[in-house]
This record gives structure tokens, C-alpha cells and sequence, in this order.
């Protein structure tokens, strides 16, 4: 699986903002959004573009295009914070919607809403999720769009655990990684560390 970690003093500095526990929620939001903008720019880097015939003032001319734009799906609730600075970068993408709520004895991914087109085979799909721990809400999001047909899958995180890392890399699935930083572990309660605390209650406040 590729990994691709943007490493960029900005990237860092945002990141950095999102780390602080005295950062409150509208400044955790404001760097979550500058993040994702650099995080996408990225992700898109090698997307292939189509030509389009358009008019300078001055003269005909060939430009381009993103050929296949992606379809977003933010994965609720963290990801909401993602989608609108995305969906600025690549304003002609669709968005579908996932939800999953980790349950908070065991870790497992429990899923409460899917809103996906019935049909992925022939566009690539970026899944924004700012954390990916053990990974059990990312794969279980990835399987509902396999089972569409999807084949060029992106997940687009902030901070990422090996044992997640490891859990896409397991799952076989067409995904590759796009992040701003793989952390060092998890603690017991299965919570990224150094991470960031639950980015769902610090953009939003407590579930
Ligand atoms: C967080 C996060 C991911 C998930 C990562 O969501 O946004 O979706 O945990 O953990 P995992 O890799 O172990 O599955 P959470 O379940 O806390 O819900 P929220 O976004 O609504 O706060
Ligand atoms: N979900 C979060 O929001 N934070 C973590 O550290 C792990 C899962």
C-alpha cells in the first residue's frame, strides 16, 4: 500500500495547533481546514487531466482540466471538518456521506449512516477522516465502497497509528494513504499518542 506522508513546515505548524490542548474548538477547526487543504493538494498531485479548448483575450488555447474528479466522503463526524475546504480545492466533485461511531469499551466501529452512489467503478474516492487508529472505521468505510465497485480508493488523514496503517494494508483493499503524520502508538483506550484527543469533541464538543 502507498503511504504518502506530506511532511511540509506548514503541514507541521497545523498540526501542531491541532496537538495543543490549549488550542479550543475554533482554532482546532481553522488549522483542520488549512491542513486539508494542503493534505488534498497532495493527494491530487499526480490525478491525470483532460485538455479543454478555452479562449485567452487573446487567443485560442488548450488548458486543463482534473479528469476524474473525485468523490468525497466524509467520514462523520470528524470528517465534516474536512469536506468544505475539499470540496473548495475540487469544487466539481460530488460528496457522499458515512458515519461511524467507535463504540467506547471496545474500540469497534459502529456504523449509523451510509450515503454513497450505488455506483463507484468509474470515479476515484478520496474518504476524509482526520484520525486513523486501529483502522476499524476507515476499513469499514472502504468495504462500503468496494462494495459499490470503487477501485481507487484515497484515505485523507491527519494523524495515523501503525496498528491503522497496518489494519489497510490487512484489509487488501485498493487504498493507498495520504497524511500528515504516522504517530507512535495507541494507549489502552485505544486513542492515538502523541495524536490530537478525539477530533470529533474538539471540533464539536462531547457526543
Ligand atoms: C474517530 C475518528 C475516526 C475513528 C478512528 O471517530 O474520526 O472515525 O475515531 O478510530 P478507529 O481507527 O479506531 O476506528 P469517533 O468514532 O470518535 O466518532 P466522531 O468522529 O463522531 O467523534
Ligand atoms: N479517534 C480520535 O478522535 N482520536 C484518537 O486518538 C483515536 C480515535
Amino acid at each position: 500500500m502507498q503511504v504518502q506522508i506530506v511532511d511540509h513546515p506548514l503541514a507541521a505548524a497545523r498540526l501542531t495547533t491541532m496537538r495543543d490542548k490549549t488550542t479550543g474548538n475554533a482554532g482546532f477547526r481553522a488549522a483542520l481546514s488549512d491542513l486539508t487543504q494542503m493534505l488534498i493538494y497532495e493527494a491530487l498531485a499526480g490525478a491525470p487531466s483532460a485538455d479543454i479548448a478555452i479562449e485567452t483575450p487573446l487567443t485560442p488555447y488548450t488548458g486543463s482540466r482534473l479528469a476524474s474528479p473525485p468523490l468525497l466522503v466524509p467520514v462523520l463526524r470528524a470528517g465534516l471538518g474536512m469536506v468544505e475546504q475539499a470540496h473548495a480545492m475540487v469544487p466539481e466533485s460530488n460528496v457522499g456521506f458515512v458515519g461511524v461511531a467507535r463504540d467506547e469499551a471496545t474500540a469497534e466501529p459502529v456504523p449509523y449512516l451510509e450515503s454513497l452512489p450505488a455506483d463507484l467503478s468509474t470515479q476515484p474516492v478520496f474518504v476524509l477522516d482526520p484520525m486513523l487508529a486501529t483502522g476499524g472505521s476507515m476499513v469499514h468505510t472502504i468495504e462500503l465502497l468496494v462494495a459499490r465497485g470503487a477501485t481507487d480508493v484515497t484515505a485523507v488523514c491527519v494523524v495515523a497509528a501503525p496498528d491503522g496503517v497496518k489494519a489497510l494494508e490487512d484489509s487488501g483493499h485498493p487504498v493507498r494513504l495520504v497524511v500528515a503524520a504516522v504517530d507512535d502508538r495507541l494507549d489502552g483506550a485505544a486513542y492515538i499518542v502523541p495524536g490530537l484527543g478525539d477530533a470529533g469533541d474538539r471540533q464539536f464538543g462531547p457526543r
